[in-house]
């Protein structure tokens, strides 16, 4: 009000002075048509060359529209006489590509031919007024080639746009959704200038903001973009030119300014084709947290498996939520340094993945232990992913051709499955008949191992202590403590101090926790730690999975329960977090640098406590090949869902149509 009243004062007393001190920003704006949310981003994609006669027509339609802005299509013919059979033919098409277009966008259309020119036949357009009216169009525009046409300023990919009808500007159109599951931190849009600006977005009713997704008729996949179109949401610890992180923390994320580069793994994928449509919540600095009482600063997404009311893992917990709840996001990335990706793959029922250590650049993400830390990507299915894993680990190299050599760990799956088969209906049975499907599709049967006892027999003379238990007990806790203090927490709390005089940040229970044991750890533990890990890789790479196999790079694939259906309702109190010590197959890969895949291949029933009824929740497997063999593994579970064997998931309640 007050500045209101200023500026009003201001503008009667000098009014071009005024207007330069006003810094002016178009933010977009939001419109609902028969009942769907769309947003129109502030600048235009190109404009009409109108004439008399059409801006006439146009100015009779926009009279329904209150002026402002009109729906029309943008509709491709290679066709030298475009019919109405052709015509339907598309927008049934669209109807089933997209989620953006709807027959509101029929209400112009914009017709332009991209075929080959005949030297007799002049391209025509043939649909009947009685066409357009059965479509509701209610302009038709030809482009220039046509007798009579019109030009564009710039030319437009097929699919729906908004029309100014006072200036000609063509926007695109983007479809809101409600991010029901408080999956998103924020959405974004592209802000023109290679980078990307929060959008300011809100659908009437929803708890928070909402995430805008252009029309996927806008993209075309091609051998540099492969990806084109691929919607993406992103961990929040990697940085975008333009956005802020925040990693979880209200105050890191009100200290830090919107960042002047993107991350060269994000840019990667930008290069590729994606398309950003927002970032997502993480558990507090990637640290693990169980809903609901650990996290503090922002409340942790919902989990739509089972009841709704389930844990869903941590910390790339937001990408896996807003994955395994939307059909309008196609790929998450989040990060793994001890089972960030394959926590929340397993919880909700994803495909989703930690790499070999190194197979991603992490500049300008946020570190919990560079040594440890990885890039993985969620998918709805095994191709999607395969796709996304080929482009972004662009260094590794393919295979095709796969090992022939199943290893089964007795002590991780509890027994072996062979001599004491799992009972019908149980989590361990549907384990235990996906194997059997593996076996017959590789051709070969499972080799049991029991790593525990291997150990024991074969460990190397150098290491630290006679089991796996005890020589990595604190491996992982000390190496993550150790580096985000150094790398992360202590920088940030000195920045805070020294703009807040000298008050201290609020950091979530569960990082605290574990930075505090850091602090307390002596000095030289991060060197021991780091001669233990270097001692299970090795041991491993000798005595379990082999690399070097000229055909199927990894001499084997070693499979683990990923999860197993057991509910973790978050209205539940668990305690205090604690440090992360101990050994268990999850670390595995985070200490022999190894891949480690989650797919899921079935679900368990539980008697929900919240709806009263029988729910299910995810079963899935861990996969786990040699360093650099990821590839070997996407190729594997394409095949896989070639076969049958895998499914793709689909989103909500239950993981399988
Ligand atoms: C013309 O555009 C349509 C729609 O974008 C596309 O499917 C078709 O392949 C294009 N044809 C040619 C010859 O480029
Ligand atoms: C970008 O930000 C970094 C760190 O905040 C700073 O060191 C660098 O100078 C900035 N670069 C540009 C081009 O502004
Ligand atoms: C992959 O190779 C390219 C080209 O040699 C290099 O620039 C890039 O840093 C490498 N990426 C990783 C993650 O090693
Ligand atoms: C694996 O080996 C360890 C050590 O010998 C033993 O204690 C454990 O019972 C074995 N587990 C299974 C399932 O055989
Ligand atoms: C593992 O480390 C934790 C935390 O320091 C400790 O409480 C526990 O006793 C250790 N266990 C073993 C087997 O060393
Ligand atoms: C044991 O030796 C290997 C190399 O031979 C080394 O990488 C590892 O760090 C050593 N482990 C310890 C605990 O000293
Ligand atoms: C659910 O509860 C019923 C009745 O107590 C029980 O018979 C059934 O086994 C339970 N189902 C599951 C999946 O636990």
């Amino acid at each position: 009000m007050g500045l209101l009243v200023k500026a009003a004062f201001v503008a009667a007393a000098a009014p071009f002075a005024a207007a330069a001190q006003v810094s002016f920003q178009l933010t977009g704006k939001t419109l609902v048509l028969d009942s769907i949310p769309y947003f129109v981003p502030p600048s235009p994609v190109s404009a009409f060359e109108f004439n008399t006669k059409s801006s006439a027509i146009v100015a009779s339609v926009a009279k329904s529209f209150a002026d402002e802005l009109i729906p029309f299509s943008v509709v491709f013919t290679s066709a030298l006489e475009f019919s109405e059979s052709a015509f339907e033919a598309t927008v049934n098409a669209w109807k089933t590509q997209d989620d953006v277009f709807s027959d509101a966008f029929l209400t112009g259309v914009f017709v332009t031919f991209n075929g080959t020119a005949h030297p007799h036949v002049a391209p025509s357009v043939s649909l009947s007024s009685t066409t357009q009216k059965k479509f509701g169009i209610d302009f038709l525009f030809l482009s220039e080639i046509y007798p009579g046409g019109i030009s564009l300023k710039k030319s437009l990919p097929s699919g729906p746009f908004f029309l100014k009808p006072s200036t000609g500007e063509i926007f695109e159109a983007y479809r809101l959704f409600n991010d029901e599951n408080q999956a998103f931190v924020y959405g974004v849009i592209p802000d023109g200038n290679g980078g990307f600006q929060e959008l300011n977005a809100h659908i009437e009713g929803a708890a928070t903001s909402a995430v805008a997704v252009p029309s996927r008729l806008y993209f075309t996949p091609t051998a540099e973009k492969p990806l084109a179109g691929k919607r993406l949401g992103l961990k929040d610890i990697y940085d975008v030119k333009g956005l802020r992180t925040g990693c979880g923390n209200r105050a890191f994320f009100q200290l830090n300014p919107p960042k002047n580069a993107t991350a060269p793994a994000v840019q990667r994928l930008l290069d590729g084709g994606m398309v950003l449509v927002g970032k997502m919540k993480t558990s507090q600095f990637a640290n693990g947290e169980t809903a609901t009482d650990d996290w503090i600063d922002l409340h942790a997404p919902y989990n739509p498996r089972g009841d709704g009311y389930q844990d869903a893992s941590s910390s790339s917990t937001g990408p896996a939520v807003g994955m395994s709840s939307y059909d309008f996001l196609d790929h998450a990335v989040g990060s793994d340094t001890g089972g960030s990706m394959r926590g929340p793959a397993g919880a909700c029922g994803l495909y989703g993945n930690r790499p070999s250590h190194g197979a991603v650049d992490l500049t300008d993400v946020m570190p919990l232990s560079p040594e440890m830390d990885t890039g993985g990507v969620f998918a709805k299915n095994a191709k999607d992913w395969a796709a996304v894993g080929h482009f972004w680990y662009q260094n590794l190299t393919s295979f095709s051709k796969f090992p022939k050599k199943i290893i089964f760990p007795v002590d991780v799956f509890g027994r072996s499955f062979l001599t004491n088969p799992p009972n019908n209906g149980t989590p361990d049975a549907t384990l235990n008949a996906f194997i059997d499907q593996l076996e017959g599709f590789l051709g070969t049967t499972r080799t049991e191992i029991n790593v525990t006892d291997l150990f024991l027999h074969t460990r190397p003379e150098n290491a630290s202590a006679p089991t796996l238990r005890e020589m990595l007990n604190i491996t992982y806790p000390a190496l993550i403590s150790l580096d985000q203090v150094a790398l992360v927490a202590d920088p940030f709390i000195a920045a805070y101090q020294a703009t807040h005089s000298g008050r201290m940040p609020f950091i979530n229970p569960a990082p605290l926790v574990r930075w505090d044991f850091g602090r307390a750890l002596p000095p030289g533990q991060k060197d021991k730690e780091l001669a233990n890990k270097a001692t299970f890789m090795q041991w491993f790479a000798e005595n379990v999975i082999k690399n070097g196999d000229p055909e199927t790079c990894s001499d084997s694939i070693f499979l683990y329960p990923q999860s197993t259906g057991e509910p973790v309702p978050r209205n539940q109190y668990i305690g205090p977090p604690g440090v992360p010590s101990g050994f268990s197959a999850g670390r595995i890969a985070s200490f022999a640098e190894v891949p480690d895949m989650v797919v899921p291949i079935g679900e368990a029933p539980f008697n929900s406590t919240i709806t009263g009824e029988t729910e299910f929740l995810p079963v899935t497997m861990s996969f786990l090949a040699a360093k650099n063999c990821d590839l070997m593994l996407f190729n594997l579970f394409a095949s896989l869902e070639d076969a049958g064997i895998l499914k793709p998931v689909v989103t909500g309640t239950r993981l399988f149509s």
